[in-house]
């Protein structure tokens, strides 16, 4: 099938202050977060979404994959960046937007949760995971792309193999939703947490997201691509580094990937 070039608009009914809600849509596409990368030209607060992503990227170049319309895929482009905001600060924002509408599916409330760095979870298992990609000047973030994979109506089948700690919102929950009424909670959402940020700065979207995880004050271990720290999680600072109390002392990280031990 040719991959779409130009998108179409939607038009969504919610009321937001930030994102546009003239949301550029594509049947399918490479990547939203590739083709808000190459058009940053759009205006601050632009949404992009796809039925089907053909080249989906996820964290450490790992791909990310859904099968066509059982996903919410989208990106949204921030320009405005006021410069006393870390950019680190984005994808906990982002989590807790995700986290937040979720928590309002009946089915799901006590379920949801957050996992450093930026993954959201249904009791345990991952249901949204979050990249963020931007142009760096002199050092800043000058534009931002955020993009946001949600697992929305895959069936059990499709998480296997390593794709088996992951699930999607319908089997958690039971039953099929609309993408479209769920995507109308998701960006109301995250437009209030840019709201949050814009009139509170970062701290109040650190605190949400430090209470919603559930591996705080616990055992656990951090690969950050080249080595493997044990600690306990002893929360995320101001800047947004996560601080790892492990028997040679405090360490920081910026990315990598967590695992809870059990005892
Ligand atoms: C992760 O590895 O957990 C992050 C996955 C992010 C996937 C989303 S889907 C929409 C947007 N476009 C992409 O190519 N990736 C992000």
């Amino acid at each position: 099938m040719a991959v779409e070039i130009r998108p179409t608009i939607l038009k969504l009914p919610v009321k937001t202050k930030i994102l546009r809600t003239s949301v550029l849509h594509f049947r399918e596409i490479d990547s939203t977060n590739r083709y808000l990368l190459d058009n940053a030209d759009k205006p601050h607060g632009t949404v992009v979404m796809a039925d089907y992503q053909t080249a989906g990227r996820g964290r450490f170049n790992r791909v990310w994959q859904s099968p066509p319309e059982a996903a919410l895929l989208f990106s949204v482009l921030l320009k405005e960046i006021p410069s006393v905001v870390r950019p680190t600060v984005f994808p906990y924002l982002a989590a807790v937007g995700v986290y937040n509408c979720l928590r309002q599916v009946k089915e799901l409330v006590s379920g949801v949760s957050v996992k450093w760095p930026n993954d959201v979870l249904i009791y345990g298992k991952k249901v949204c995971g979050i990249l963020m990609q931007g142009n760096i000047m002199a050092g800043c973030y000058q534009k931002l792309v955020i993009g946001i994979g949600v697992n929305v109506n895959q069936e059990e089948s499709f998480f296997t193999k390593d794709l088996n700690s992951a699930t999607s919102i319908s089997i958690e929950a039971g039953r099929r939703f609309d993408r479209m009424s769920l995507f109308n909670g998701l960006l109301s959402s995250l437009d209030e947490m840019l709201i949050m940020l814009q009139e509170r700065g970062a701290k109040p979207i650190i605190t949400i997201w430090q209470k919603a995880c559930d591996s705080m004050e616990r055992e656990i271990a951090v690969d950050n691509g080249n080595e493997i720290y044990r600690g306990i999680f002893e929360g995320l600072a101001d800047d947004g580094a996560m601080q790892l109390k492990t028997k040679a002392g405090l360490k920081r990280f910026y990315a990598g990937d967590v695992t809870v031990i059990k005892e």
